[in-house]
């Protein structure tokens, strides 16, 4: 049985908590906010649970295995470092840290104490990313040639990050796990419409040493929710609709193939419209496979499918996107 303290009962925090008292082999031991309203709100939803204003009464029980943090990016290292420290195994929220260099030192103190750091990229575990997954494996789209995501919407402005670390975050984790090849560079560019200077829309470009492309709208400050992700191959196309209730992936026979004219030595193309093929998606709740994988890596000693190398890489290219938009959409070599 893994004692879990969940650090952070804001608005992801009762997610975690609801998730990881339904997963087997683990119990919320304690939750910790320092908002004592939250904590109230945390005894009403789960009868019986500890509850603590102080990070530090988790950290130094011997009772408590793991620690859970929900809490905003800027506390993330703080913590995450700490509950290491102490020999618990941590959970990080998305994005794992601020910066590249605190990941790398949460990743080497992981090491040192031989504990489980994972990050909770959610996504990863749905049913339609792992669907498509396993279309990309299976070959079913072809050679990969872009991807291609809009999440925009009247969103919280974060007070720590801009708006690519709180939700391209998601969309690179994607990216990341579904494709293989590594990034040579980024270029984004971004506006903040606040005085902090903390950007609230923001275009990323990822370019490849290939010929694939990919590519993330990101927006507080839209009257319309948007969360669309193109993934274009060669052979067809998915089209992934996250508020699409039940027909989120939607795969198109269409593509396209290049004949050299050479005579007028132009390019001709031909299209190819074809059916449009509508898969069933696993519908369990995501976080429920995140809990699950969670605690198995603490008692089977299993990687996670969202580990802290993956949790890294996304931090690599957020923090390079942050230079190229302070550099006014110059390329950042990664
Ligand atoms: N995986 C997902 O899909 C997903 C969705 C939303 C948010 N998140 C992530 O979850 C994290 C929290 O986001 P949120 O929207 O819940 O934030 P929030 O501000 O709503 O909640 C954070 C809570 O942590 C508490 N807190 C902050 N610092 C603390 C500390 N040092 N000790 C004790 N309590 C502390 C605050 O009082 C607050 O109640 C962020 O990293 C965010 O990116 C992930």
């Amino acid at each position: 049985m893994v004692n879990i303290a969940i650090i952070g009962y804001g608005y992801w925090g009762p997610n975690l908590v609801r998730n990881f008292s339904s997963t087997v082999d683990c119990r919320v031991h304690t939750v910790v906010d320092f908002r004592q309203e939250r904590l109230q709100v945390a005894k009403r939803n789960h009868a019986g649970i500890n509850v603590s204003v102080n990070p530090d009464d988790v950290f130094n029980n011997k009772e408590v295995d793991a620690i859970v943090i929900a809490t905003p990016v800027f506390t993330h290292f703080d913590l995450a470092k700490r509950a290491l420290e102490q020999d618990k195994h941590v959970l990080l929220e998305k994005p794992m840290t601020s910066s590249v260099a605190e990941a790398e030192e949460l990743i080497a103190l992981s090491e040192k104490h031989k504990k489980v750091l994972m990050v909770d990229h959610t996504f990863l575990y749905t049913g339609a990313v792992q669907r498509i997954k396993r279309m990309i494996e299976g070959g079913e789209i072809g050679k990969i040639k872009y991807f291609d995501s809009t999440r925009i919407n009247l969103g919280l402005f974060q007070p720590d990050v801009n708006v690519l670390w709180d939700l391209a975050a998601h969309d690179i984790a994607i990216l990341n796990y579904l494709v293989a090849e590594k990034p040579a560079g980024v270029q984004a560019t971004g506006i903040s419409h606040t005085h902090n200077g903390i950007e609230n829309i923001a275009y990323l470009t990822i370019n490849y040493n290939s010929d694939f492309i990919a590519h993330f709208s990101c927006s507080w400050t839209s009257p319309v929710k948007i969360r669309l992700m193109l993934i274009g191959g060669d052979e067809k196309m998915i089209v992934f609709n996250d508020l699409e209730p039940t027909e989120k992936i939607k795969i198109y026979d269409s593509g396209y193939h290049h004949q050299t004219d050479e005579e007028k030595n132009k390019i001709l193309v031909d299209y190819r419209a074809g059916d449009i093929f509508i898969p069933k998606v696993e519908s369990k709740e995501a976080l429920a496979g995140m809990a699950t994988d969670f605690v198995s890596a603490i008692l089977h000693n299993t990687t996670p499918v969202s580990n802290c190398d993956s949790g890294l890489e996304v931090i690599k290219i957020l923090e390079a996107a942050q230079q190229s938009i302070k550099n006014k959409g110059r390329e950042v070599v990664i």
